[in-house]
Parts: structure tokens; sequence; C-alpha cells
């Protein structure tokens, strides 16, 4: 069987993670990789050995006879590359959050659909190793038809150094952060009928949000939803996430240091599910590159296969709602009840 031949557009500060992973996926080949500013695609193409370097995303797919194209640039740019994507008939994978509205992330899957392409949202934190452990052990009945979910991405981590965009940007931690905390609650718990959201900021010298909470309704039960970048704290869990479930059996808990322990029917026990070994670091820890490995991987499984990635662009929309919901909520101080 052939390579599937990957082209990479972004090559900033995250691309260097999913670029370390195509490397390292046996059956992909980085046939070319793409960045507006010359000296990152440069630098990106020599240190991954892709086949070729462009600066000009149209340029590449026109000449490139590529299997599918991982956007990896910040939301403003998504819409106009998954689209050019699509209409060259490629599959597309592109970074969270998928985009800055709901009308441009449904333009963006409609756009794949009609294009009969596959269309992926890199959403890596349910790929962490300990997040399926603590999922495998819901699915398999230990703690009983789970009632709550409390998931936390609280940190004092100082995000703004490699991402400055985050400081300036109108809306910060439900948009930037929320899309991955409210995955993970969808993911636990289903699907969400009605959200109510608090946010703050805290920080002085930004623009957006920098913490924010919210309470979720579902069919059999209730999620908070907590998240900052401005927890001043003992242990900085950076970029662990604490996740708590409660069932009618039993509940879980994922605690620092990789360590999940597990009340099942009475009967407690603990797991230590630390992150795989890969020959790459990443300034992020392990639990990145793991996760980042892991949905690339289930990228490839999908095409192979000829089946919807888990976090397609039209399950990411029931996500991206919750942010968009939340915001609503915040305005209005009021309930946001989820489109049917
Ligand atoms: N999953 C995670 O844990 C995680 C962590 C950090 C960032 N991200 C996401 O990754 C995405 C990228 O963030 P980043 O911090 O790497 O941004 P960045 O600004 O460091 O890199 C983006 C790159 O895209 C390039 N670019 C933009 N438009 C382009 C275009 N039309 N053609 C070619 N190149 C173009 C820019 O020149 C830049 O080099 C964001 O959506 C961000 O939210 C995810």
């Amino acid at each position: 069987m052939q390579n599937l031949k990957a082209g990479v557009i972004g090559c900033g500060y995250f691309a260097q993670n999913h670029l370390a992973a195509w490397q390292a996926i046996e059956d992909v080949t980085l046939a070319a990789v793409c960045d507006q500013q010359a000296d990152r695609a440069e630098e990106a193409g020599a240190k991954f050995g892709a086949g070729k370097v462009y600066t000009d995303a149209a340029e590449m797919l026109a000449n490139e006879p590529l299997d599918f194209v991982d956007v990896v640039t910040t939301p403003p740019s998504h819409r106009p590359l998954v689209e050019l994507v699509a209409q060259h008939g490629r599959h597309v994978i592109c970074q969270k959050p998928l985009a800055p509205s709901m009308e441009d992330a449904k333009a963006m899957v409609d756009a794949c659909k009609s294009a009969g392409v596959t269309f992926m949202v890199h959403e890596n934190f349910r790929w962490q190793g300990i997040i399926r452990h603590a999922k495998q052990i819901v699915d398999d009945g230990k703690i009983g038809e789970p009632f709550f979910a409390q998931v936390s991405f609280r940190t004092g981590y100082d995000v703004y150094p490699n991402q400055p965009y985050l400081a300036t940007d109108e809306r910060l931690v439900l948009y930037d952060m929320g899309v991955h905390v409210f995955d993970l609650v969808r993911f636990f718990m289903g699907e969400v009928n009605s959200l109510y959201a608090q946010t703050h900021r805290i920080h002085p010298d930004i623009r957006g949000e920098d913490a924010a909470t919210a309470l979720l309704r579902h069919d059999h039960g209730t999620s908070v939803a907590n998240m900052n970048y401005v927890s001043a704290v003992e242990h900085d869990e950076f970029i662990q996430i604490p996740v708590r479930i409660e069932g009618n059996r039993g509940s879980l808990e994922i605690r620092r240091d990789y360590q999940l322990s597990v009340v099942s029917d009475k009967q407690m026990t603990h797991h230590h599910v630390p992150p795989g070994q890969y020959p790459w670091g990443s300034p992020l820890g392990g639990a990145v590159i793991e996760s980042v490995v892991n949905v690339q991987r289930h990228w490839v499984d999908c095409l192979r296969n000829g089946t919807e990635p888990d976090t397609s662009g039209a399950d990411n929309l029931k996500t991206l709602e919750l942010v968009f919901g939340s915001y609503k909520s915040v305005a209005g101080d009021t309930i946001y009840h989820t489109e049917a």
C-alpha cells in the first residue's frame, strides 16, 4: 500500500507537534509544507524532511498530488484554506477553534460534504492516553450510568509568549480552551441541552476573558466546565486535565501526575497512566505529543478504512455551539438552549 501524501499549511508554534508526528507515522509521507512566512516554511521543510516547500497554499495544491492537507494556521484563515483544499478534492484536517463563527464553521462542513472529502477537526485532548483509559472504564460500566462530570483546565501557565494573538483576541479562554473542555464534556456525558456560563477578565493586559465556568445540562445529568489561564496554585497541572465523573455505581477522578482513581461498587483502584514515550520532545510535555500522534493516527485509520473521524467537522459543530452559546449566555445573563 502506498504511503499517504500529506501537505501542511502553517508552520508556526503548534505545527511543530503535527510535523513531528507526521514524520513519525509510518504510512504517511510529508510531501509538502507551506507557510506564508518563507523562513518558517524553509525551516520546517528542512527539519521534518518535507519533499517541497511553498509560501502559497493555492500553488502547493495546484502542483502536488496530495492525499490530504493539515491546516495549522490560526482561526481567521481556517475557512478560506479549508474551502480551497476541498475545491481541490483533497481530504482536510483543521486545527481548533474551527472558525470565528457558526456560520463559517457550517460553511466549511458544507463545502467538504459537497466536495466529497473527509473533514476532521484536530481535537487532540480526548486522545490523551489517560483520557482514553478513563473513557474505557466508563464504557465498561464500572461506575454505572454517569450523572455528573467536572472537567477543569485551570492554569497559571503563561500562554502569551508562544501565542501572542491570545492577548489581543476579543474572545479568549472559552474560545481557545473551551473547545477542548466542551469536547471532553461531550465525550464523557453526551450531548448538552442547555447551559449557563459566567466569565471574568483577571489579567489586566489582555482583551478577552481569561476565566470561565459553564454549567451544562444533559438528558441524564449535569456537567461543570471550568477553564482559565490565570490560576496561581501550588501544583499547576498544565497540560493535564483534571476530570471527575460520578455514576450510580461509583466514580473516577483524573489527578495530577497521571493518576486515575476509580471507585466501583465501593471497591477502590488506582491506575498510573503516564503518556507514551516519543523520541522527540515538546515544551508542553508528553501528553501533548501523545495526543497529537494519536489523533493523527486516527485520521490515517479513517482514510484507510473510509470511516468518519470521531471529531469530524460535523461533530465539532456541536462543540463550537457550546462555545458561542456560552458567550450568548454571558451577554444576556441567561440560559442558552442548544439547537435540537
Ligand atoms: N491543540 C492544542 O493544544 C493547540 C495548542 C496551541 C495552538 N493550537 C492551535 O493551532 C493553531 C495555530 O496556532 P499557532 O500558535 O501555531 O499559530 P502561529 O501564529 O504560531 O502559526 C500559524 C502559522 O500559519 C501561517 N499562516 C497563516 N495564514 C496562512 C496562509 N493563508 N497560508 C500559509 N500560511 C499561513 C503563519 O504565517 C504562521 O506561521 C491555532 O488554531 C491554535 O488555536 C492548538
